[in-house]
């Protein structure tokens, strides 16, 4: 690799696809960023494409055409319908997981099986096709129990029930309104875990990990985790919960047996292997796999690394990171998401954003944007439920927190929500 000689390709188009380009682009390394589709934010660190990132085909058929050398993949949804496998197929390099290890994200009745045999630690569960079976099965867990489809359903698919009413609603929503379509055939039953949530992400060639900084997200829409799930209203990174100590114990033991599982049953994990963990009063157990970077999780980790990205996901793609290092700062990040006013319900769009660049020039921040467009006179408008990702350094969390606010008190947009109690966790201990 020489300086200014590789392409990269950057697919999706929210606040994480954006910290990745963002992140990509101050790479010596790299000619031209592309993101597809990308959003207005981009716009001067990438160039869009206008391709869907469902579009499998004239996402092969760009990559090949446009010199791109690598191409790195933001959602699940591409990685599940097996990108990888089209793009290593024709001999392109490539960022994550083939299908049948994207099936860790794709089918939680697979991740749990993984999980079983590979001695990682997680909640009691049991599987179900049928509406009177997963109904009787409810006396076995007791009044709380947490309700999943096994598919993907874009974050809607996992209910925490309270009551046995609630418990039964889920299953007949699932089961026999089908609510989650195919996703919902099959069901999970498990027991509820309490306890404080962190998410852990590692880079991954199939053998090796290299973990990244713990973060936390917050995934209720209001203040001090009330009112409905949304895909995650802001992250700060490091969780003061996941002590050095219980990161070295996730990487051997949640990390490295996965993946020494899945490569002995012949389907390496190959890119970004995301971890919900809850740390239960009896230790770590893992609630869920993502297969790929945590959105909003990445604004503030792509805020704290310090080495290049563009060689490890190099070493990824190449299946070896076993000579590859990675830097973080020590200053903490923090990122607030911006909404549009109803989300994670019906919300408007094309509402004009003012302030970005004040924001932008706020001390430690950077603005990321997730669900933005140009308006017909070139302004910045809102075009997404998640609109914008206001994220912050700092000496200390308190700072960043502090700078994360004062750049987003800058930006107006009509009906604007944000959560006012991004990282108090983080402070509190
Ligand atoms: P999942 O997609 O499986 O991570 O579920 C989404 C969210 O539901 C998690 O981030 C947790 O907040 C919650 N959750 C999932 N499984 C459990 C469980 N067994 N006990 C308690 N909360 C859970
Ligand atoms: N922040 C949660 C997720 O990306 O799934």
């Amino acid at each position: 690799m020489t300086d200014n000689s590789i392409n990269v390709l950057v697919i999706g188009s929210g606040g994480r696809e954006h910290a990745l380009v963002w992140k990509i682009a101050q790479s010596p390394l790299v000619k031209k960023v592309y993101c597809a589709p990308g959003n207005a934010g981009m716009e001067g660190v990438a160039k869009l494409v206008p391709i869907g990132a469902d579009e499998l085909g004239n996402l092969l058929l760009f990559a090949d055409e446009n010199d791109i050398d690598l191409t790195v993949v933001g959602p699940e949804a591409p990685l599940v319908a097996g990108l990888v496998d089209a793009f290593e197929n024709a001999g392109l390099m490539v960022v994550g997981p083939r299908k049948a290890a994207a099936m860790l994200e794709g089918s939680k009745v697979f991740m749990k099986g993984v999980l079983t045999r590979a001695g990682v630690p997680t909640a009691r569960y049991e599987v179900h096709t049928s509406r009177s079976e997963a109904v009787a099965a409810l006396q076995r867990f007791g009044a709380a129990v947490v309700i999943k489809a096994d598919g993907l359903a874009a974050g809607k698919g996992v209910v925490v029930a309270k009551s046995r009413d609630e418990a039964v609603t889920a299953i007949d929503d699932m089961v026999v309104k089908k609510v989650f379509g195919p996703a919902g055939e099959k069901i999970i039953l498990e027991e509820t875990l309490i306890g404080e949530e962190a998410s852990i992400l590692a880079f991954c060639d199939g053998k090796n990990v290299i973990m990244m900084p713990s973060s936390q997200d917050h995934k209720r829409i209001g203040d001090g985790d009330t009112g409905p799930n949304t895909g995650g209203m802001g992250a700060y990174s490091p969780a003061p919960v996941i002590t050095p100590e219980l990161s070295d114990w996730i990487e051997k033991n949640v990390m490295l047996e996965t993946l020494s599982t899945m490569a002995g049953e012949g389907n390496p994990y190959k890119g970004i292997l995301y971890a919900g963990i809850m740390i239960t009063a009896e230790g770590p157990k893992v609630l869920e796999f993502n297969c790929r970077f945590g959105d909003p999780e990445c604004q503030p980790l792509m805020r704290r690394m310090k080495s290049d990205i563009v060689p490890v996901l190099f070493s990824i793609a190449e299946g070896d990171l076993s000579n590859t290092q990675v830097e973080w700062t020590e200053e903490p990040a923090v990122g607030v998401v911006m909404a549009s006013k109803g989300y994670p319900g019906d919300y408007e769009k094309g509402k004009p954003i003012s302030g970005l660049e004040e924001a932008n020039g706020s001390p430690g921040a950077v603005v990321f944007h997730s669900g933005t467009k140009k308006g017909p006179a070139g302004e910045i408008v809102t075009n997404g439920g998640r609109v914008l990702c206001v994220t912050a350094t700092g000496v200390t969390v308190g700072q960043a927190i502090n700078r994360a606010y004062e750049a987003a008190g800058k930006i107006k947009f009509e009906g604007a929500v944000y959560r006012k109690d991004i990282g108090r966790r983080a402070l509190e201990r």
